[in-house]
């Protein structure tokens, strides 16, 4: 099931976000003993990370049963200022007690291809069992934020990656002066989809011109967007967007 919500101002969507990601874990814990989440890189997210760090949120939850991962990372050192994990660690993770081995960054400091793959097996131990495996549903909650190209993660228009059915995660390149760089980990679109909720964050007049082609452009019926792929196979889509981002 598909739901937007509409914020008029980019507090408010923050507001909606952290009370939404508290509700996903609270249920997630309630259920399953533990919350894994995947977070989102960018600026759209920061707000809502700095909610959760605030009063009454960081007392709100039992972070020693949330489990953080991340859809993406830049291929930089934890300490870079462009690394997605050093923004949530600064923001909001060090600001509230989780436990250290519930944090599980992907190493962007290391070589893209072993990282993707070390990630994979990280993901692996944690979610299954062996390997015999069917894409369960492993992430209670996925944050997403909208690129204004229609990319998501580090999933970008024209990538081989889009096409990935077997594996976890990946190491892409992302739109750098030539040669092309493989500088980005991301999760592919059958981890994205087997996640129970999927919640994109989205703010900024900017954005309008990509979420109505997002929202209502196909070619030849088709979906071409990295976000429109973004189709739970059986969890829920929410998009908590600003007014701002869908004036047209
Ligand atoms: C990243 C994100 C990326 C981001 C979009 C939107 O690593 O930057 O994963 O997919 O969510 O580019 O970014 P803004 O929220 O800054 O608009």
């Amino acid at each position: 099931m598909t739901i937007v919500r509409l914020h008029p101002n980019p507090s408010l969507l923050a507001v909606s976000a952290a009370g939404h990601f508290l509700e996903q874990a609270k249920a997630a814990i309630q259920t399953k003993g533990r919350f894994n989440v995947a977070l989102s890189g960018g600026s759209t997210p920061r707000a809502t990370y700095e909610l959760l760090a605030s009063q009454p949120y960081a007392t709100s939850l039992d972070w020693g049963k949330v489990h953080v991962f991340w859809g993406d990372e830049r291929c930089v050192p934890p300490d870079h200022p462009d690394s997605n994990y050093r923004m949530a660690w600064e923001i909001l993770l060090n600001r509230v007690p989780i436990p250290p081995e519930n944090i599980h960054r992907m190493q962007g400091e290391a070589e893209p291809e072993l990282a993707a793959k070390e990630y994979e097996q990280l993901m692996r131990n944690h979610f299954t069992q062996g390997d015999d495996y069917q894409y369960v549903k492993f992430f209670d909650l996925i944050l997403l934020g909208l690129g204004e190209d229609g990319h998501i993660a580090s999933l970008f228009p024209g990538s081989p990656a889009l096409g990935e059915k077997e594996r976890w995660v990946m190491a892409v390149e992302h739109n750098q002066p030539p040669p092309p760089l493989v500088n980005r980990l991301t999760l592919t679109l059958p981890m994205l989809n087997a996640a129970t909720q999927v919640t994109f964050l989205v703010a900024g007049a900017g954005k309008a011109h990509i979420l109505k082609q997002v929202w209502s452009s196909t070619v030849d019926g088709q979906p071409v967007l990295p976000a429109q792929l973004v189709q739970p196979a059986s969890g829920n889509l929410l998009w908590l967007v600003e007014e701002a981002a869908i004036r047209a």
